[in-house]
């Protein structure tokens, strides 16, 4: 089956030259081209043709993408969006000048919403993941990665990856679940950390690797959370198993957690809002993705990674909306993609880059999506826009008009 994607005003194919990354000042190659056609065969791009030569090109099926922009599906890579419970009490809170780590302290924060998850059935939950699933795709998203880490139970977490898997066979996008049972100690071993951990190496991980629930698992190093040392014993377990490993870090505190994450070949360092200057460089060589959540610096009103060292420093920078309860409510790439621009000075090239290539890689699905290569996938985004910055400009008006998944139209905006 070959499908045309015929004459867009312009492609941005994000191309890496088979690289399947950017760093430092590539990110800002954006790879822009007019008067071009995409060939899909098989929901793979067989060729990106010049406007001139198409009379030469058979299809079984065209798409018309006149007046349309075309970006690489955009890739989201780090959210929380598996949850149940509202944490808007402690928005309240906030709002009166409490800080989220008093409200964590007291017992609130992820605590809270683990408890509203222990309360809710596999029924429950995958209710409430079906509209939050169906507003990324609807921005854009063809690649949507999904966190456990609300039950903090051997049965919870397993339940909560079971949702996720839900929809990894019953969506029309690609989720790749993540384990995430170090995101913090549940009420019950908050004295005894030893259990939770020997919970996490000796039970949780071997069964869900051999099960396929997940084969990614991150942790949260944070003085409210794991110490460097926990993580770094929970990642020598994982990686024994075959995981490939994230790490939220430097979120609040800066306590070791950047170094185990490079010392275990992490695919991301996630958050990084205090990470020291002198800590910056060790990202430079690395292939660990620097993702970068300006949404909970806007929702927890506080610094903005330094998105602007990081690239200077030659890293590779993502970008993600952290989508969860407490920390970013806030369900909207294109929006973290204008916070990006807003408050993080990152051109809008660069921003295109770290939500698609970039993110890609630390989900380790560079090599099959996040740019629009000869061989990869034909996912993309198209928006009904003449230049991909408005994109950026139009604050909280979605331009997207048609998802597109290996070469199928999966949503489809008609008031776009
Ligand atoms: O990435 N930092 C830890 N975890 C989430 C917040 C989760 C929550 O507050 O529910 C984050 O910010
Ligand atoms: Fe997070």
């Amino acid at each position: 089956m070959k499908t045309l994607f015929k004459n867009p005003v312009q492609i941005v194919t994000v191309d890496t030259k088979s690289k399947h990354f950017k760093r430092g000042k590539e990110l800002s190659e954006i790879g822009l081209l007019s008067e071009h056609s995409i060939l899909v065969e098989n929901g793979i791009i067989k060729d990106i043709i010049p406007n001139s030569s198409l009379s030469k090109i058979s299809a079984d099926k065209t798409v018309d993408l006149e007046d349309l922009i075309v970006l690489p599906g955009l890739i989201e890579c780090h959210t929380h969006a598996a949850y149940a419970g509202s944490r808007a009490d402690e928005f309240l809170l906030r709002l009166k000048g409490a800080t989220y780590e008093d409200i964590a302290k007291n017992g609130g924060g992820i605590s809270s919403t683990m408890q509203a998850v222990r309360n809710s059935s596999f029924e429950e939950l995958v209710k409430l993941l079906k509209p939050r699933v169906a507003h990324f795709i609807s921005q854009g998203v063809t690649t949507l990665e999904i966190k456990s880490g609300y039950g903090l139970s051997y049965y919870d977490e397993i339940k909560l990856l079971q949702v996720i898997n839900y929809f990894r066979t019953n969506s029309s996008i690609e989720i790749i679940p993540t384990f995430l049972g170090a995101h913090t100690f549940p009420p019950e071993y908050k004295n005894d950390h030893k259990q939770y951990l020997d919970l996490i190496t000796n039970e949780l991980l071997p069964y869900i690797i051999k099960n396929k629930l997940a084969d990614q698992v991150d942790a949260f190093c944070e003085k409210t959370a794991f110490s460097a040392d926990e993580v770094d014993k929970i990642f020598t377990k994982a990686k024994k198993l075959g995981y490939k490993l994230r790490l939220h870090t430097d979120q609040f505190n800066s306590i070791g957690g950047l170094d185990v994450a490079l010392r275990h070949k992490a695919l991301s360092v996630d958050h990084l809002e205090v990470i020291p200057d002198e800590e910056i460089p060790k990202l430079s060589k690395s292939e660990t993705v620097a993702v970068l959540l300006p949404g909970v610096s806007f929702f927890l009103d506080y610094d903005y990674a330094p998105a602007r060292k990081l690239i200077e420093n030659n890293a590779i920078v993502a970008l993600s909306t952290d989508y969860n309860p407490g920390s970013s409510h806030i369900p909207n790439l294109h929006i973290i993609m204008q916070l990006a621009a807003l408050k993080m000075k990152m051109s809008v090239e660069e921003i295109i880059s770290a939500v698609t290539v970039n993110a890609a890689k630390a989900v380790d699905k560079n090599e099959l999506a996040g740019s629009i290569e000869i061989g990869k996938q034909a996912d993309f985004a198209v928006f009904a826009a003449k230049e991909y910055s408005e994109i950026i400009y139009n604050i909280g008006i979605n331009l997207n008009k048609y998802t597109i998944k290996k070469g199928e139209i999966i949503y489809h905006n008609e008031e776009n």
